[in-house]
């Protein structure tokens, strides 16, 4: 019998978007430079609500442990000296996209769907379950698909290991282990009864399925100038 942690990693990996055509071709070397920085402008966008609902749930959960690890996690974020959404705008720039078209980016369909569902996550859900759904079902996914992406940016685009502007990428591999790893422990604790644990799984395969259409429209957008899925003809 599989144990919980094994079961809710089985679910996220069901749909895991590290598995996504477009992070495949990014990986392959087949993506130019402005369209993985097209990614990174919607990335921005999801993680600038991700924090929001870190801050959220730092206000609503009441045990000490958890509260705690939130505000690490955001601290590390929102580190002043090298916040975690700057890297990102210094990745784009240097694939040759001003540090403005971050902000400034469309939101796309996809993106506001995983934000939207996001916010309903928060409210919705038992805290317990949408703590699986943030750290396990979206956070710990971006631990694998840098993982896949570091050695590409290194072979494929011309970057240095350690090079500054793609830290974003490379220290994200050891500070999101770190996060997933006590991220797990966390969920493991607090999704004490077996209701919890099936609206964990739930929840984790809702976060996947949510974070894979936001893949898909950054795919059609970047690769094909599609905003939308306005049928043609
Ligand atoms: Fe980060």
């Amino acid at each position: 019998m599989a144990t919980f942690r094994e079961q809710l990693t089985a679910r996220r990996n069901q749909k895991h978007s590290k598995d996504h055509p477009f992070f495949n071709k990014w990986a392959a070397g087949e993506l130019t430079k402005e369209q993985t920085a097209l990614y990174c402008q919607q990335h921005f966008h999801f993680v600038g609500e991700y924090l929001n609902w870190m801050a959220y749930q730092a206000s609503q959960i009441p045990h000490r442990d958890v509260k705690t690890y939130l505000f690490e996690n955001l601290g590390d974020e929102e580190n002043p000296d090298d916040r975690h959404l700057d890297m990102l705008k210094d990745y784009v720039v240097s694939a040759g996209l001003p540090r403005e078209s971050v902000d400034a980016s469309p939101v796309l369909v996809g993106t506001e769907g995983l934000q939207n569902w996001g916010w309903r996550m928060m409210y919705q859900k038992p805290w317990q379950a949408t703590l699986a759904g943030m750290f396990i079902g979206l956070e710990s996914q971006f631990l694998d698909i840098c993982k896949k992406l570091v050695p590409a940016l290194h072979k494929h685009y011309g970057y240095k290991p350690g090079q500054r502007e793609i830290r974003f990428f490379e220290e994200h591999i050891g500070a999101d282990e770190i996060h997933a790893g006590k991220g797990f422990a966390i969920v493991e604790k607090y999704c004490n009864t077996p209701e919890l644990q099936e609206i964990a799984f739930k929840t984790v395969e809702e976060a996947t399925v949510r974070r894979w259409r936001y893949m898909n429209s950054i795919y059609w957008y970047a690769l094909h100038g599609k905003l939308d899925d306005t049928p043609e003809g």
